[in-house]
This record gives structure tokens, sequence and C-alpha cells, in this order.
């Protein structure tokens, strides 16, 4: 059975040092603030309310949690949660398919399906971590792609140090990215980031970011999965993956990798923000509903 090993463990079998969490930290972090400075005033005090926290990093602070509580006792059902195994063929083709690829002890798609349901109907904080921390991982192309679990079987160098493929994507980039791998790098990466959001190069682009509805929430989590699956085949294994094997990646493969991070993370923030609206609040000014503009025409 695959087993996407956690980035948090990945990164702690190289380092052997646990308190060391690297994407864990900044990767899920800089989603959270995205979507902490992105949503609606009335969805942070609900959010606050939830969760009971006041700070500033309300999200921000528990948006790894769902990685460790899966290797708690009683914690794991959620593992398979953290994915899709997208049976495609990469490079050639690249597709998730909800009924061929989310199996029975459930994916990420379910998981995201099931906690807005409950987060609905319990406004309960376990449901809302989930929640924060699957919209992350849905947004990282080797959550949504089956091959080798999740790249987790293809071994590369990053800086001559030798990485999972998945983790390389994981932490070893994003650490490279960001320069750290605590809250305050999140911090500062993200604060760029919500920068090319509002007035710079994504500004016109996130406009078209999100479509979705709560009532049909596998179309919204399924249009994510499939966004960052492509990306398996353009930019994770574009020539395969022996191209890549032993290879060291900090070259041309890494300066292509970044701005695919950054977009993700960008894109992942967002569209956080725009789920917790629609949830909180029952609407969000950051997308519309899918088919909306059709329907408006005709009324
Ligand atoms: C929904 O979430 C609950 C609470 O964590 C869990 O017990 C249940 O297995 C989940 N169901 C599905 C279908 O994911
Ligand atoms: C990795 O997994 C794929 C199938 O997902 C398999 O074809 C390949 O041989 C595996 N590679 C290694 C090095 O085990
Ligand atoms: C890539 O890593 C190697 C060590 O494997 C190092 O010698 C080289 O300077 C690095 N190149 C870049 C562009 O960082
Ligand atoms: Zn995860």
């Amino acid at each position: 059975m695959h087993n996407h090993a956690s980035p948090f463990l990945a990164a702690a079998a190289l380092a052997l040092a646990p308190t060391a969490l690297a994407w864990g930290t900044v990767g899920h972090a800089t989603v959270a603030y995205i979507a902490t400075g992105l949503m609606k005033p009335e969805t942070a005090s609900y959010c606050q309310q939830v969760l009971g926290d006041t700070s500033g990093d309300f999200i921000g602070g528990i948006a790894s949690w769902a990685d460790s509580y899966r290797y708690e006792p009683g914690g794991g059902f959620s593992s398979a949660f953290h994915y899709i195994d997208a049976l495609d063929n990469p490079p050639y083709t690249c597709d998730v398919d909800f009924d061929r690829d989310c199996t029975a002890e459930g994916c990420i798609v379910s998981a995201i399906m099931n906690y807005t349901n409950i987060q609905r109907a319990q406004h309960d904080a376990e449901s809302l971590k989930f929640l924060v921390h699957f919209l992350g991982d849905i947004h990282q192309p080797l959550h949504d792609e089956n091959y080798g679990a999740g790249g987790n079987n293809i071994t590369v160098l990053v800086d001559g140090v030798a990485w999972k493929l998945h983790a390389a994507w994981d932490t070893a980039f994003m650490t490279k990215i960001t320069g750290g791998t605590n809250l305050a790098a999140a911090k500062t990466f993200s604060a760029r980031l919500l920068t090319s959001i509002r007035s710079g190069v994504y500004a016109s682009a996130a406009k078209r970011w999100f479509r979705a509805t709560l009532a049909d929430s596998q179309a919204a989590a399924m249009g994510w999965a499939n966004d960052a699956n492509d990306l398996v085949c353009s930019h994770v294994l574009p020539q395969g993956p022996a191209a890549i094997e032993g290879a060291e990646l900090n070259g041309t493969y890494y300066r292509d990798a970044v701005p695919v991070l950054e977009l993700a993370m960008a894109k992942a923030g967002w569209r956080l923000a725009a789920w917790l609206d629609l949830i909180a609040t029952g609407s969000t000014p950051l997308g519309t509903a899918a088919g909306a503009c059709k329907h408006a025409r005709h009324v």
C-alpha cells in the first residue's frame, strides 16, 4: 500500500532533527497566512472563535497539525486523507479521476468534502484544522500522483544532499525559496506573494482562481487536484523519472520549479480564503460560483 511519507518524517529522517519542521511549517503556514490576508474580516473572526485563538497566527499556527496527528494513536485513519493517488501515466498523460483514484479508505478530495460538511454542521476546531491543511496539500503536485507513491521512490540531489523527489518539492525547494524553516520565514514569503496577488503579477489571473460552490465540494476539490496534477507532467517529471533519478536538481529544474511552487502557494491561499468565506459567511468576494455568470445572463 502506498504510504506517502509525511514531509515532516522525510525531513526528520534526513536531518535527524524532528524539531526542524520544514515544509510542515513553511509551506502550510505560507498558505495559511496568504488566506488570512485575503479572507473577509467576519471569516477571520469565525475562525478565531472556532479555534479559540485571537492572535494573527490563528490558522498559520495550526496549518501543520494534521501531519503530526496522523501518526498519533487514533489518528492513523486520516493518513490517506493527505493525497489522491492519480493512476495516470506521467509525463505522457496526467489526470485525476475521482472514481478511479479515490479509494475506499478515502482521499484528499473525499476528506475535503467530509470536513467541509462537518465544519458547516458543527463549527468545530478539528475539521477546520483538517481543511486548512488539506487545501494546502492538494496544491502540492506530488499529493495528486500515484507514480512511485507520490515520488517517494525517486531519489534526487538538491545542492549535493539526497532527497526523495516528494520531499525535494515539499521541503528542500521550499527552504531554498524562503531561506528558512519557521513561521517567520513563512510570514515574509506570504507577504511577498500577497503583494503579487493584490497588485503584482497575479492580480488579474487571481480573479479566475476560484469557481466553486459548497453545494458541489467534490467538483471544487477535483478542480484543485487536477490543476496541481497537471504540473506532474509539465514540471515534476517532464522527461520521465529516469531523467532525474540520482540527478542534481539545483540548476534548470529548480529554476523552473520556483515559479510553479510560488503560484501553487498563491492559489492555495486564495482558494482557502474563499472556501472559508463560503463556510463562515455564505459568500466570497474572491470568485464566482461555477456557472454563475452564465445564469446571470438569463435572469
Ligand atoms: C469524516 O470525518 C470523520 C471525523 O474525523 C471520520 O471519522 C470519518 O471517517 C470521515 N469520513 C470520510 C468518508 O472521510
Ligand atoms: C517506482 O514506482 C514505479 C511505479 O509507481 C515503478 O514503475 C518504478 O520501477 C519504481 N522505481 C523504483 C526505483 O523502485
Ligand atoms: C548545485 O549543487 C552542487 C553540489 O552538488 C554545487 O557544487 C553547485 O554549486 C550547486 N549549483 C547551484 C547553481 O547552486
Ligand atoms: Zn499533509
